[in-house]
């Protein structure tokens, strides 16, 4: 092997992500609940400020991301400071800014799969090891002990989702607490929060209030999911002074372009527009489980915007049976969930058409 490479980046480890529409070369009418996108489109009060933001594009954008900082610090009503903020060009560009500061060769990461590919990707393109503590049967909970027993002196990142893609089962508070009290100084603690404006159980946690107690925990948040803006790759995170401190390094001059900065400080003001939102995320929810239950397919309760199935068939065959009925979704055995598919919540109109696909689908094929 060529000295020059790398020899971790030379694995073939690229993510294979849900495909685009344009992909998929077709004219037909698809119902896209492959990749959890919003159901509806972007914030328009983010669409506003870029199109305002356009007329400017001769001019490079601001330097840093501190207006995003200011208003993130705003959004949390000032719970924490606008410099414990650090912001990024994706939730998963945030994953990268964390897992570069804290691994690399002779490091070790924990995973709890099924879990989001990114990060075992992105940790082994820095070299490091990764450990999977898996979630336990029935219901992906989170073996807290598990994870505390993997931990070594290597160990410097446990990567925790909270609602988890693709489950969409959820870290509860006291999980969270256990596993907080327990770990050694040497590691962080993870928390992907991009689904967080989904879930309802009542002992949900995010990060905050444990940021504030100043455990060495890192929330990570993305505007793709509830503002509707995947497309322009905006992100952030937060944690203690220190850790803020430490990973704000990787804000290169001029790291945010002028229209995420924009449309993330509006977007941030469109409360309604996320309140609509997870509205009818959560009455849709609702009314797939009563759908799924009646045709006594196998699911699991969720607290993000997409529900995993195990259908009654081969993944692969049942995912090409269900594009064939314009309904894309998205099996996960790459994400540990071997004979799974993650399915999208849409809008009632998508998902009465998922609902009898599937109908059809697995009918014709009983
Ligand atoms: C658990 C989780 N974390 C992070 C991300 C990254 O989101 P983005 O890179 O679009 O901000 C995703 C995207 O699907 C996700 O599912």
């Amino acid at each position: 092997m060529n000295r020059l490479f790398k020899p971790y980046l030379q694995n073939g480890g690229t993510y294979k992500g849900g495909k685009t529409l344009s992909e998929l070369g077709t004219d037909r009418k698809i119902y896209k609940l492959s990749s959890n996108e919003h159901p509806v489109g972007p914030s328009p009060k983010a669409v506003a400020a870029v199109k305002k933001a356009a007329n400017n594009f001769h001019f490079y954008p601001d330097r840093n991301g501190a207006r995003l900082q200011t208003a993130l610090s705003d959004f949390y009503k000032n719970e924490i400071p606008a410099g414990q903020f650090f912001t990024g060009n994706s939730g998963s560009e945030i994953l990268d800014f964390i897992i570069r500061g804290f691994l690399g060769e002779g490091l070790e990461a924990i995973i709890c799969n099924p879990a989001f590919g990114i990060y075992n990707m992105f940790s082994g393109w820095q070299g490091a090891t990764v450990k999977d503590v898996p979630l336990l049967a029935p219901n992906f909970g989170l073996d807290v002990d598990g994870i505390l027993n993997a931990i070594t002196d290597k160990t410097r990142v446990i990567f925790l989702t909270s609602p988890n893609n693709p489950t969409g089962s959820y870290v509860p508070r006291a999980d969270l607490e256990k596993l907080l009290d327990h770990v050694p100084k040497h590691l962080v603690v993870v928390l992907d929060e991009v689904y967080y404006r989904f879930s309802d159980a009542p002992d949900f946690v995010t990060a905050m209030e444990y940021v504030k107690k100043g455990h060495q925990i890192i929330a990570v948040n993305s505007f793709s999911k509830t503002y509707g803006l995947a497309a322009l790759r905006i992100g952030y995170g937060y944690s203690t002074p220190e850790i803020a401190e430490y990973l704000l390094m990787y804000n290169r001059p001029f790291l945010l372009n002028q229209l995420s900065i924009e449309a993330g400080i509006a977007a941030l003001s469109d409360e309604e527009f996320v309140q609509e939102t997870v509205t009818m995320v959560q009455s849709e929810r609702t009314k797939i489980y009563a759908a799924l239950e009646q045709m006594d397919v196998t699911h699991w309760k969720s607290q993000g915007n997409f529900i995993l199935i195990k259908p009654s068939m081969e993944a692969t065959t049942f995912t090409e049976a269900m594009l064939k009925e314009g309904i894309m979704v998205r099996p996960v055995a790459n994400f540990g969930a071997p004979g799974c598919i993650r399915v999208t919540i849409g809008t009632p109109e998508a998902n009465a058409a998922y609902l009898a696909a599937l109908k059809k689908v697995l009918t014709v094929t009983a």
